[in-house]
């Protein structure tokens, strides 16, 4: 049996990953796994992890790999389909070494989707994502982690920990940046183009 395709989305909060990712599902007939997703339905259930899973979440930390890669293994096990996105994963070194242990043979990932979303541009501070992420918790989103002082954490992490990941898939010419703080439509004709490119639509 032919490995199922893989692509991962990444970029920082707020920019755009679950959006275009429907895009992608409705056009191209993907499965979306959002990893943030996973691990908040998983604390809805009340498991045993529930309580382990929310304080990472509030915190902006990322929950051990083993926890998070089991749940994307599972969700594709249960799933027909052989294309998949796999986004907000794998957002740290955790994330990557345990992928690569588990599941890099299992699946053939073609690209990282990398919806790029600077902070800061020509020296000029743009809270692009930020902003989008805190209108997501005004109109009511129920995140527990779409306030000021989670998105500073998120932020961080994302600084600190994601940054790295994408230097490496960078390195291995896994890499297609899209500039993500532009409106829904712009981005996405990047988007469409790209599958289309990449033999995916
Ligand atoms: P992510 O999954 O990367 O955190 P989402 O797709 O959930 O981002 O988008 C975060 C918020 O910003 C949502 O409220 C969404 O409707 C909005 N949004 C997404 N893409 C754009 C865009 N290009 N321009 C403006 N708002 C956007
Ligand atoms: O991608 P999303 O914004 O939905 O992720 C929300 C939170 O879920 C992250 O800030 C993090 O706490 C957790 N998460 C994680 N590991 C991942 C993806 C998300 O711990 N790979
Ligand atoms: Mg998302």
């Amino acid at each position: 049996m032919a490995k199922p395709t893989v692509v991962f989305v990444l970029g920082p909060p707020g920019a755009g990953k679950g959006t275009q990712s429907s895009n992608i599902v409705k056009n191209f007939n993907f499965t979306h796994l959002s990893a943030g997703d996973l691990l908040r339905a998983e604390r809805n259930t009340g498991s045993d992890l529930a309580d382990l899973i929310n304080g990472y979440i509030k915190e902006g930390k990322i929950v051990p790999v083993k926890i998070t890669c089991g749940l994307i293994e599972k969700a594709m096990q249960e799933d027909p389909n052989s294309k998949f996105l796999i986004d907000g994963f794998p957002r740290n070194k955790d994330n990557l070494d345990g992928w690569n242990e588990v599941m890099a043979d299992k699946v053939d990932a073609r690209f990282v989707l990398f919806l790029d979303c600077p902070a800061e541009v020509s020296g000029r501070l743009l809270l692009v994502s930020t902003e989008r992420c805190l209108s997501r918790g005004a109109a009511g989103g129920g995140r527990v982690d779409d306030n000021l002082e989670s998105l500073q954490k998120r932020h961080a992490t994302y600084e600190n920990e994601t940054k790295p990941v994408l230097d490496e898939f960078l390195k291995q010419g896994m890499l297609r940046k899209i500039d993500a703080t532009r409106d829904v439509d712009a981005v996405w004709t990047d988007v469409d183009a790209l599958f289309r490119e990449e033999n995916l639509a």
